[in-house]
């Protein structure tokens, strides 16, 4: 095979683009076309990897993403409990670890948006006295032991009921020996491994993860068809007798569109599964704050069951059901982890109707981003969104942010702690 085979075989491949040259071509020659397209395609894809530094931050991190030799044991990847197909959340109340025979304790959410939660920072408000309080607002993970999402995305290498790695040594190695070409050669263990950290970051950060593109958002840009009656009944619901406004904000707050979510955290007294869950307290040392997890976003939640932190609810119309009822059907809803921190004020008694539930229910199928809905069986990633749109003031909520210090003197929300 010599290089004149090689120009014919270039030459074809490129009329098959332009100008058609094969339609009615010998068989033979289109065996050698497609053979050629392929090698070329590998080679140009060999380089890209050889070359190194070739990948965007962003598609660094992808391959990382769904990378299961980085677990210890090989076969875990962020996506085994981050599923695509699921707005990147896992069905499975908990999930398994990459060691048989561990689980972790926590429902794993979905990844839709978590790049939008602002890093951790004191808010101050005031209580029911008038007096100033200091409460904590954003933060990754559902108890807010993470800063931000850099610090986040760390932890799951390390935690032995995830991917289990023993230390930044043990996930430097796999990654230079992983399918990353030169990207990961040079540079101490913890040059590499942070690298492979802003990778991941910059790929939450992709406009596939924040598309604004649900039939909720079409109806606040001025399309009234958008929403079905049930939908825009339910609204309406959400935002006046349902109080569902107050924490899961439909206006603009850290972020331009409404996030439906205010990023603090609460304690719905949600039913006990298992072992006693700290939550937020666990992370404050605040005993007001025991048992208080984070305001979800509530996009794209019809996709993403079981439901609650602990994943002990598994319908939407459950959901909603101990919204209305939890105080008045006790039984039905057993025992909670912190009863003496629970949320008695803004939920548990709501004296909505069957109707008022059915169109609460109705109305989260209009908070799922379209692009989710249009993947197909056989997509493993759904398309990047068209139009999202990118102005200095996006980019400057994902500028590092100052700690903050979570031991300073303040009031809790819930009153009883120090
Ligand atoms: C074994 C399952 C599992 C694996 C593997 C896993 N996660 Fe998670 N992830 C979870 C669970 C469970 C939570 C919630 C845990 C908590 O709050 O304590 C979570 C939480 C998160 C959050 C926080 C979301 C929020 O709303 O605060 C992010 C971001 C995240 N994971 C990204 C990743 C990335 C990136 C990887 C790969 C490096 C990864 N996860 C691997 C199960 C997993
Ligand atoms: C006082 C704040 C507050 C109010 C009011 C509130 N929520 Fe929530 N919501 C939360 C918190 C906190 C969680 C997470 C609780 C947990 O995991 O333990 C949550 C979780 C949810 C979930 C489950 C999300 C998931 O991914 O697991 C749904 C659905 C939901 N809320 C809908 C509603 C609706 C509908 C209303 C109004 C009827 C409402 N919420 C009112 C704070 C609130």
């Amino acid at each position: 095979m010599g290089m004149p085979e090689f120009r014919s075989g270039w030459g074809n491949v490129r009329g098959l683009g332009g100008e058609g040259s094969c339609i009615g071509g010998q068989m033979l020659n289109d065996v050698w076309v497609n053979g050629w397209v392929f090698l070329l395609g590998t080679f140009g894809f060999l380089t890209l990897v050889l070359s190194g530094g070739e990948l965007s931050l962003p598609d660094l991190g992808r391959r990382i993403f769904f990378d299961e030799s980085l677990s210890s044991p090989v076969g875990q990847s962020c996506a085994s409990c981050h599923d695509p197909k699921t707005a990147f959340a896992d069905l499975r109340r908990v999930s398994p670890g990459a060691v048989v025979g561990r689980v972790g304790r926590r429902n794993a959410p979905s990844l839709m948006y978590a790049a939008l939660i602002p890093p951790q920072k004191l808010e101050d408000t005031y209580d029911d006295e008038g007096e100033v309080e200091y409460i904590v607002e954003g933060g990754l993970f559902l108890d807010g032991r993470a800063h931000d999402l850099l610090e986040q995305v760390r932890a799951p290498f390390f935690d032995e009921k995830e991917m289990n790695n023993k230390d930044e040594e043990e996930l430097a190695r796999k990654l230079r020996r992983g399918e990353y070409g030169d990207e990961f050669r040079e540079g101490l263990d913890a040059e590499v491994t942070r690298r492979a950290f802003e990778a991941l970051v910059a790929f939450l950060r992709e406009p596939v993860f924040r598309p604004f593109n649900a039939r909720i958002d079409d109806y606040w840009a001025g399309d009234k068809e958008a929403l079905s009656l049930a939908e825009r009944r339910g609204l309406d619901i959400f935002e006046t007798s349902g109080g569902c406004v107050s924490c899961h904000l439909t206006g603009a707050g850290t972020w331009l569109e409404p996030l439906l979510s205010d990023s603090g955290y609460d304690n719905l007294g949600v039913p006990s599964v298992g072992g006693v869950d700290l939550g937020l307290g666990g992370v404050t040392g605040l005993r007001g704050e025991l048992g208080q997890f984070k305001v979800p976003t509530l996009r794209n939640v019809a996709l993403t069951p079981p439901y609650f932190h602990n994943g002990s609810v598994g319908t939407l119309r459950e959901v909603m059901e101990f919204y209305n009822k939890r105080d008045v059907e006790r039984e039905r809803w057993g025992k909670t982890d912190f009863p003496e921190t629970v949320n008695r004020e803004d939920m548990g008694d709501l004296g909505l109707s069957d109707e008022d539930i059915s169109d609460l229910v109705a109305l989260m199928d209009a908070f799922t981003d379209r692009h989710l809905l249009e993947m197909d069986e056989e997509e493993d990633f759904p398309k990047t969104p068209q139009g999202v749109p990118e102005t200095e003031e996006r980019r400057a909520f994902f500028k590092e942010k100052e700690r903050p210090d979570l031991s300073r003197p303040r009031r809790p929300r819930a009153g009883s702690g120090d």
